[in-house]
């Protein structure tokens, strides 16, 4: 299947419903390996099934150990036969993507059984470094050559001689992998007495480490902590199967859910969005992003095996500002950077310097993005301080998301501010969660759109404004953005088809809509954009493509909460493909030229019904057999012929279809 290019967000209104978290990826990976380690056999429920745990299981399979099921399959029941620290592989070429949960602790494991393997991955892996935890197993014997870039993956694994007499030292301060790596791998050196690991300078991510001696713990290893400055194992401790374990949900993914069932309060229309898989129970240091939301003004509820997020806190209309620390919650800690952009103040993010060794180096990726996106930004070595956007700060933007799943699922939500979104390369997700998406369109709420389609002269802007009025949303007059561009070619003698110069000015177009008037260039020129003249030229550009493409965005913009009734051509069939009513309104040519001939004449313009009808056919004529956005129902539009209705009858039975659909 080729991977898509991109997704288009739409703006968003609320958030609400339920949502099974995926299973934590942090814990699919340390009991995949704590379960092929042990003694036993281990039935695992509700593992992750994602581009990073099949890494590591196709690692185990590669070692010879047997696993049977899948995630993902049979209720994602996975059955691990334990080697009990003898691996039948004694060499293999292990290649491990980029999925750090696997590659820091099969070097730990391997470099203490010893072999000959092969450990390699992506180029990005291929530049995050591993050179503390080789330091730290070669310093008691391990035998690891590096076969790139000393200091970094790929790796090559002999057969050492690991001696037990001295502490191992590892450094904390760049990722707590290695020490989880050394964690997980000490039990299999069967140790007559205590082994001991002593980390160098501070220990960040602790609450990983926390994880780390949790699951050591369900597979029978007590380890002391220390002051997590020293860990000891004591003596003889085995890796045993616990027999059955289940997974949790996986706490950075909740965090997106988490936030937008908060974000959703800012229109004033937040639902509760219940997310199930977590609890304030929970092993995983993520867990403490709700607590972060709370703090910030999130209403928080926490539950038996869920938690909710539910809008805003009474009396709060964004988030709060401030400082957060995030040693202790680096991956949840990308989502703050977005939510940021809807606090009341400046948030400064710090303790963040493990993002420049992740997926992508993060501080530089979250910094251009949210550029991007018109945000203010500052970022130092191991912080970054987002300032709040206000309506008119929000750009449109195509959000480039480096190949790593985070910035992919964090940008989604960006698309509670007014701003038509593109997420590049969505399928990047798969590598912690392959559904991502669809789970997130499941419970947001666009900003709904009623589109209005239909010839010229079938009553659809009056309809438009009526409708508009009644449900107290935005309204766009799409052929007027035609028609304004048109008059800038007039006014600025461009031809009417030099496709560049014209797309230059649909791209600058100074348009405001003002209580139903349009300016350009805060001038009202409503009376000069209904001119003749005006209405042909518009006729006549309306065909060229790049043209049309060119005010997508423009049209998009409009939309903005609580909704848009969108009239023209193509709301339904192009712009707004997601409108939640469409309609297709008509009457047959000579209704239509009647009512033109009737409003001529009321403005004391003089008329005859018979030219009237012949211009009217050309212009249904043209609008119809144009190749790009040719004027025609979308397949999914309601029709209407509203030439036996009066305007109160049209929009009575719009508001009726309307009301059906919410
Ligand atoms: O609806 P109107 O008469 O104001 O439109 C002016 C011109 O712009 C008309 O010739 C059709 C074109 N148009 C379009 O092609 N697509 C739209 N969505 C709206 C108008």
């Amino acid at each position: 299947m080729t991977r898509p290019e991109h997704l288009d967000l739409p703006p968003l209104l609320g958030a609400g419903g339920e949502l099974r978290l995926p299973g934590s990826k942090s814990i699919s990976n340390r009991v995949l390996l704590l379960a092929a380690l042990a003694e036993g056999v281990t039935e695992l429920h509700g593992l992750l099934d994602s581009d990073d745990t099949r890494v590591m299981l196709d690692a185990l399979r590669g070692l010879g150990v047997r696993v049977d099921g899948a995630p993902g399959v049979d209720a994602g029941v996975v059955r691990v036969h334990g080697c009990a620290g003898r691996l039948p592989g004694t060499r293999a070429d292990l290649f491990l993507g980029n999925a750090g949960t696997a590659v820091r602790p099969l070097t730990a494991a391997l470099a203490l059984l010893g072999g000959d393997y092969l450990l390699r991955g992506v180029p990005r892996m291929h530049e995050r470094p591993i050179g503390d935890l080789v330091d730290a197993l070669r310093a008691i014997g391990c035998a690891i050559e590096y076969r790139g870039q000393p200091g970094y993956p790929p790796l090559h694994i002999g057969r050492g001689a690991p001696r037990l007499d001295a502490p191992l030292r590892v450094r904390g301060d760049v990722s707590s992998q290695f020490l989880t790596a050394l964690l997980l791998g000490l039990p299999l050196l069967g140790a007559p007495g205590d082994l001991e690991v002593q980390v160098e300078g501070t220990l960040i991510s602790r609450p990983y480490v926390a994880l780390t001696l949790a699951l050591l713990q369900r597979f029978g290893v007590h380890v002391d902590n220390h002051d997590w400055q020293r860990f000891v194992l004591r003596a003889g401790g085995r890796l045993r199967s616990p027999g059955r374990l289940r997974v949790e949900g996986d706490a950075s993914s909740a965090s997106y859910f988490l936030a937008a069932g908060v974000l959703g309060g800012l229109h004033g229309r937040g639902g509760v969005l219940r997310v199930h898989g977590i609890d304030a129970h929970s092993l995983q240091g993520d867990v403490e992003f709700a607590r972060v939301l709370e703090r910030l003004g999130g209403r928080i509820d926490w539950g038996d095996g869920f938690i909710d997020a539910c809008g805003m806190q009474a009396g709060r209309a964004r988030l709060a500002g401030g400082d957060i620390d995030c040693l202790a919650i680096p991956d949840a800690a990308m989502t703050l950077a977005v939510t940021a952009l809807f606090a009341d103040a400046p948030t400064r993010l710090h303790g963040i310097a493990s993002w420049r060794v992740k997926e992508t180096d993060r501080i530089h990726a979250m910094q251009t993005e949210l550029r991007r996106l018109g945000a203010r930004v500052e970022a130092g070595d191991d912080w970054m301080r987002v300032w709040p956007m206000r309506d008119g700060d929000w750009r449109n933007a195509s959000i480039h998301t480096y190949d790593d799943h985070r910035i992919a699922m964090c940008f989604s939500l960006a698309s509670f501010g007014p701003v038509d979104l593109r997420i590049e390369d969505p399928a990047c997700v798969g590598k912690t969660f392959p559904g991502y998406f669809q789970a997130f369109a499941g419970v947001v709420r666009p900003v709904p759109v009623l589109a209005i389609d239909g010839p010229t002269a079938s009553g659809k802007g009056t309809l438009a404004a009526r409708v508009g009025a009644r449900l107290g949303f935005h309204v766009l007059d799409s052929g007027s953005l035609y028609r304004a561009t048109a008059l800038q070619a007039l006014r600025q003698g461009v031809a009417l088809d030099d496709e560049p110069t014209l797309v230059e000015l649909a791209c600058a177009l100074p348009i405001r809509w003002d209580d139903g008037a349009v300016l350009l260039d805060g001038l009202d020129v409503s009376a000069q954009l209904r001119d003749e003249a005006v209405g042909n030229a518009a006729s006549a550009i309306a065909p060229l493509p790049r043209l049309r493409n060119a005010l997508l965005g423009l049209q998009r913009a409009q939309r903005r909460a609580p909704g848009l009734v969108a009239d023209g051509r193509d709301m339904g069939s192009v712009v707004f493909p997601d409108a939640r009513l469409k309609v297709y309104l008509t009457a047959s040519p000579e209704t239509r030229a009647e009512r033109r001939h009737k409003q001529l004449i009321s403005q004391g313009i003089s008329s005859n019904i018979n030219d009237v009808l012949r211009d009217l056919r050309a212009r249904d004529a043209r609008d119809a057999s144009r190749s790009v956005a040719a004027m025609a129902a979308a397949p999914d539009a309601l029709p209407l012929d509203n030439a036996g209705l009066d305007v109160d009858a049209t929009l009575d039975r719009v508001l009726q279809w309307w009301r059906e659909r919410t």
